[in-house]
């Protein structure tokens, strides 16, 4: 089992879009595939169809009220969800007191190992609250999700020395990934940006960029991942491509040689004074 959290303190820049239809290109390719939502604002969980009304969800596995597989719910395109609702919100207030509030996931995941061969976290939009921590402490990898808009670079930058600087203090060090998205290709600014990214990030930036592309709004909107809603359209196209690419050299392969933080990257090196 091998666990990918997507990360940025932006809010807007494809996160969801990213982990919803990664989950169902990865399910389209057989992977079993699980999709943790870690937002209060439970945009994954709509993004599949589901809305969590009396039924456990994430925050009562999270806080050791219910167990995963009792909260798991079979979504479309054969991606199970654990689904949110905004009752995650006040997650932070409810941990105040517990011990270990940060090992939480990680440790409620553990015994889905055997069940699932991918599992994706979708994480709100900051990096600093307790739900972000539960997730960087469950990954294996954190995909630093980058829409190829202004100021991207420099938010780029500042995020991963943040995420950087925090797995040095994990027992258990995530790999560090950067995925581009919202991009347009008609626009040279985009296009300079991509690669200045890559310049910046090299191997760790995945290849394959999620291009704009309205299937991808109106797949949300229905509630599935795109591969269901029209598998020949370029946002499907997209997704296929990442987890291609995912599965070549993310899951199995040399991830750590494409990390973001490793000391062999010099252009991560020259974020730092
Ligand atoms: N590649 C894309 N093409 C078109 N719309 C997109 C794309 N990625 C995201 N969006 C849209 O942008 C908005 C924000 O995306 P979302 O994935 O929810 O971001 P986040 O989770 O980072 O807040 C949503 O309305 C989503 O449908
Ligand atoms: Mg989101």
């Amino acid at each position: 089992m091998h666990v990918l959290s997507f990360v940025n303190q932006k809010g807007g820049c494809g996160k969801t879009t990213a982990a919803v239809n990664l989950a169902g290109a990865l399910a389209a390719k057989g992977r079993r595939v699980l999709l943790v939502d870690l937002d209060p604002q439970a945009h994954a969980t709509m993004a599949l169809g589901w809305a969590a009304e009396d039924e456990p969800t994430v925050r009562e596995v999270l806080l050791g009220e219910a167990r995963a597989d009792a909260a798991l719910v079979s979504g479309p395109g054969g991606v199970s969800l654990l689904p949110a609702s905004a009752a995650l919100a006040d997650f932070e207030d409810a941990t105040a007191r517990m011990l270990h509030a940060e090992g939480a996931l990680r440790a409620a995941l553990e015994p889905l190992d055997a069940r699932f061969d991918e599992v994706l976290l979708d994480c709100p939009p900051r990096v600093d609250g307790v739900l972000c921590a539960n997730a960087l402490r469950a990954s294996d990898t954190a995909v630093l999700v980058v829409e190829t808009g202004a100021f991207a670079l420099q938010g780029a930058v500042k995020a991963l020395d943040v995420l950087a600087e925090l797995r040095e203090t994990l027992d258990r060090p995530f790999d560090l990934r950067v995925l581009g998205t919202l991009f347009d290709r008609r626009t040279r600014f985009a296009r300079e940006l991509l690669m200045a990214l890559h310049g910046r990030f090299g191997e760790a930036l995945f290849d394959t960029v999620v291009r704009t592309s309205v299937r991808l709004r109106e797949a949300a909107a229905m509630g599935v991942p795109v591969q269901v809603l029209d598998p020949a359209c370029r946002g499907a196209a997209d997704f296929e491509a990442l987890a291609g690419e995912w599965l070549a050299d993310g899951a199995g392969g040399d991830g750590a040689a494409r990390d973001a933080g490793a000391s062999r990257s010099p252009a991560f090196q020259t974020t730092r004074p």
